[in-house]
């Protein structure tokens, strides 16, 4: 239930494991586009791999719900769990999809949780369909889903552990039936209590998110004493307990899960009455890292109004055209709301940005984008933006000001290329600056491991 970006990659992925699927929503022109062929969310590989078990028979889609619980043994909820203004989580989406299996189930059903959700909904979903209907005979399995986008199928038939919570020995050893493939190929199972499993998704998310905002803040120090954070990162990393992954400073998370989540659990603290500063502290430091880099670039060219600025990157991470909290759009509203004008070049979100801000300025390449512009700011990390030819981009601009927001050029290159160039957690450099360490190091030795 649910083909958003959790139902579609689990469906298509469930799928190609040899299971029948039928993916359904209430949302009847996507269940038609999906029908047609189309995918309606930008990931790799996703289109093909559903395609090919569509045309197996494995996977179809429908907006007949009742047919869809039916024919099922197991049900997986995938709708979406957005945030309220208040940080708690908007569940009505959730127990909409338990209401309706309570209403059309017929036999014995499996209901597995793979939305996020907070701890304690197993518990609300089983109460939901109970009072629908009281004679049913059902499970409520918790399942949660670790994929990130942009390689969501690659994690989904590779993931680090699968996460089943169960109440019962026969809703647990149909939900791991499930995932046999992946336990022939050694994944671990972590099969657990229907609580535990919703907890490990959070504490999951949350940690990862914290790592971001440690290193964003340690960033802020190295600045402030002439250390350089990626140098810190590879040295931190290199310990195993803490490792090298999450350890990139930049202009703070964005994207569907670990904002909200966040502050789902945040909000789930607090509604038990757990006293939980340092959660509560993640995504406050988020939002500072994120009004940070306003403030860099703020620094870098003065006064905003009449500026031309260059974006170059806008979703909230490369590889995907989710714009969905992405630090670009806050400095997108920031400059526009100060009277700059804001050109911008993304490989793929800059329709939807359009959407949320018709006053942006879409251009065909990075070039164009920078073509007179006061400053350029890299924003997204996408692959292409590495692989530049920075000699024309400082051609095309009025000036040589580049702020990097996700520190993905050599600062001593950029400058000898002929930039002012600011980045986060190094010592910013103009031209002409000597103290250049980069003659006398052992190449490679100090430069970050992406992962
Ligand atoms: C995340 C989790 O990784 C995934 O397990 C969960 O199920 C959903 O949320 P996703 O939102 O797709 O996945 O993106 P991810 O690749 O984790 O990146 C999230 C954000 O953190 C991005 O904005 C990214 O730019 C930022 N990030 C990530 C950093 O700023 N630094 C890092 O070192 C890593």
């Amino acid at each position: 239930m649910g083909t958003g970006y959790v139902g579609l990659v689990s469906g298509a992925c469930l799928a190609d494991f040899g299971n029948a699927v039928v993916a359904v929503d209430i949302d009847e022109t996507r269940v038609e586009l999906l029908r047609s062929g189309e995918v309606p969310v930008y990931e790799p590989g996703l289109e093909e791999l559903v395609g090919r078990n569509r045309e197996r028979g494995r996977l179809s889609f429908s907006s007949d719900v009742a047919f869809a619980i039916q024919s099922s043994e197991i049900v997986f909820i995938c709708v979406g769990t957005p945030s309220l203004p208040s940080g708690e989580v908007d569940m009505s989406f959730v127990h909409n999809a338990a209401r309706t299996i309570g209403q059309y189930m017929e036999d014995f059903k499996i209901v597995v949780n793979k939305s996020t959700v907070p701890v304690g909904t197993g518990d609300e979903v089983e109460q939901i369909i109970r009072k629908v209907r009281p004679d049913a005979d059902f499970d409520v399995v918790s399942n949660p889903e670790f994929l990130r986008e942009g390689s969501a199928i690659y994690d989904f038939m590779h993931p680090d552990r699968v996460v089943i919570g169960a109440g019962s020995q026969r809703a647990m050893e149909a939900v791991v039936d499930v995932y046999r493939p992946l336990y022939q190929n050694d994944t671990p199972m972590v099969l657990t209590g229907i609580q535990s499993a919703e907890m490990i998704k959070y504490a999951s998310n949350a940690l990862l998110a914290a790592k971001i905002s440690f290193i964003n803040e340690i960033a802020s120090v190295c600045e402030a004493y002439g250390a350089d954070v990626t140098a810190v990162a590879r040295g931190m990393g290199l310990d195993e307990r803490i490792g090298p992954r999450n350890l990139f400073a930049g202009a703070g998370y964005g994207g569907s899960c670990f904002p909200k989540d966040v502050q789902g659990l945040a909000a789930t603290a607090r509604r038990g009455e757990v006293d939980a500063p340092l959660i509560e502290a993640i995504d406050t430091s988020n939002v500072r890292q994120r009004r940070r880099m306003v403030d860099k670039l703020h620094h870098l060219v003065g006064d905003f109004s009449n500026k031309t600025i260059c974006l170059l990157g806008l979703s909230f991470k490369p590889d995907t055209d989710d714009i969905r909290e992405a630090p670009a759009l806050e400095m997108v509203a920031s400059l526009i709301e100060a009277g700059a004008t804001v050109k911008a070049y993304d490989p793929a979100a800059m329709e939807h940005s359009k959407q949320e801000h018709p006053d942006l300025i879409c251009c065909e390449d990075p070039y164009t984008a920078a073509q007179d512009a006061d400053a350029v700011v890299l924003m997204t990390e996408w692959n292409e933006f590495r692989n530049m030819d920075l000699p024309r981009l400082l051609d095309c601009a009025a000036t040589n000001r580049f702020l990097d927001c996700r520190n993905i050029y050599d600062p001593h290159e950029m400058v000898r290329l002929g930039f002012e160039y600011v980045s986060v957690g190094r010592v910013s450099r103009s031209p002409g600056e000597t103290n250049d360490t980069s003659s006398w190091m052992i190449p490679g030795r100090f430069s970050p491991i992406r992962t």
